[in-house]
């Protein structure tokens, strides 16, 4: 089987490419570097021993992109090629619009173009807005709160018509929660631009002492901590759901939710990364950012029945790899 992997160098993608290869799928990757650079490709070598095809394109460049198409026989098509910053996309929305919606739509006329009926879209749990956890795939979406949201929801929507419309397609969308961590050869892990504010990658940074102390947007939540609480999943756990869902393509549009069930609240996060990792975190609370949400945690129960699929790491595998691939860091 010869997947098309867009965005196969970034964060999700690279992590996925590895458990493909080690399923022995073919890959093919295309990326255009927008988050990514081609040192991704000696690591992925270094931890499979395989060299995957790969193609500097833009997906929203359908003239190029076309050629991948016809040069390489594609069975199944995954979609992560897109940007993912909520700040970015709140400041420059014609950006994400263009850039995660017009790739839907390329991605989409391509695979009717020539066939290739299986296709697995990276969607998020920023789909469901403010809604209360935990969160079901039939829960109706309604007005996320932020543009990067809004691409994941109208190319939910494109596809959904699209299989509608050819109903010999299997489409999956799959809705992460909160990736963090790293693979355990710390050889790929999370990219952080100097802009974005993931959580994880902060942390790391303030434990390399880099940044003097993590910001915490909000103390007053109504949690256990008045933190906010998100459902964190090992990306290599995330990773192997997409294996699951290339095995198990039904016909017309499928949806599922991978994430772990649980939440953890930022302050436990940080303790856990300090225990775990024996290093100190300072931090300071700030004011609550505008559209963050209080809690979010998946039911992802469907997945498990349907898919076989279900997260085997821990908070503590989570904060300890990432912080092994943040020591290990020189080139990213
Ligand atoms: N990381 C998260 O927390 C998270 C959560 C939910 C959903 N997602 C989605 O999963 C997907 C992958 O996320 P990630 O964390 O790996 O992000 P990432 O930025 O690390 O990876 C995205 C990759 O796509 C590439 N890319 C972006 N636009 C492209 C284009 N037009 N043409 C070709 N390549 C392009 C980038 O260079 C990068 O390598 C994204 O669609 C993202 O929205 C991510």
């Amino acid at each position: 089987m010869a997947i098309l992997v867009t965005g196969g160098l970034g964060y999700i993608g690279s992590h996925t490419v590895v458990e493909l290869i080690e399923n022995g799928y073919k890959v093919i990757i295309v990326d255009n570097y927008i988050n990514s650079n081609s040192n991704i490709l000696d690591q992925l070598f270094k931890i499979t021993g395989v060299n995957p095809l790969f193609y500097k394109i833009d997906v929203t460049q359908k003239d190029k992109l076309e050629k991948v198409f016809v040069e390489q026989k594609i069975d199944e098509v995954i979609h992560f090629a897109g940007l993912k910053s909520i700040g970015e996309s709140v400041e420059d929305p014609l950006r994400y619009y263009y850039n995660n919606v017009v790739s839907t739509m390329v991605i989409s006329s391509l695979c009717i173009k020539y066939k290739v009926k299986k296709v697995v879209f990276s969607s998020s749990a920023t789909v469901y807005g403010n809604q209360e956890s935990p969160l079901k795939e039939e829960t109706s979406l309604k007005k996320t709160t932020n543009p990067y949201g809004e691409t994941k929801v109208m190319s939910e929507r494109i596809l959904t018509d699209v299989s509608y419309a050819h109903p010999e397609f299997s489409i999956t969308l799959l809705r992460y929660f909160n990736p963090i961590g790293a693979h355990k050869s710390g050889l790929i892990g999370e990219k952080i631009k100097s802009s974005t504010n993931n959580l994880v990658p902060y942390i790391s940074k303030v434990a390399k002492k880099e940044k003097s102390k993590v910001e915490i947007f909000g103390k007053d939540y109504n949690t256990i901590d008045g933190t906010g609480v998100r459902d964190y999943i090992h990306v290599v756990d995330l990773a192997k759901g997409h294996v699951k869902a290339v095995q198990s393509f039904k016909l017309g549009i499928t949806t599922y939710n991978l994430g772990t069930g649980k939440g953890t609240s930022v302050l436990e996060l940080i303790g856990a990364f300090e225990k775990v990792n024996n290093v100190s975190i300072p931090y300071e609370f700030v004011q609550r950012r505008l559209g963050d949400i209080e809690v979010s945690y998946a039911d992802s129960s469907k997945a498990e029945r349907e898919l076989g699929w279900k997260t085997e790491l821990s908070i503590k595998d989570m904060v300890k790899d990432a912080w092994n691939f943040e020591k290990k860091r020189r080139t990213y």
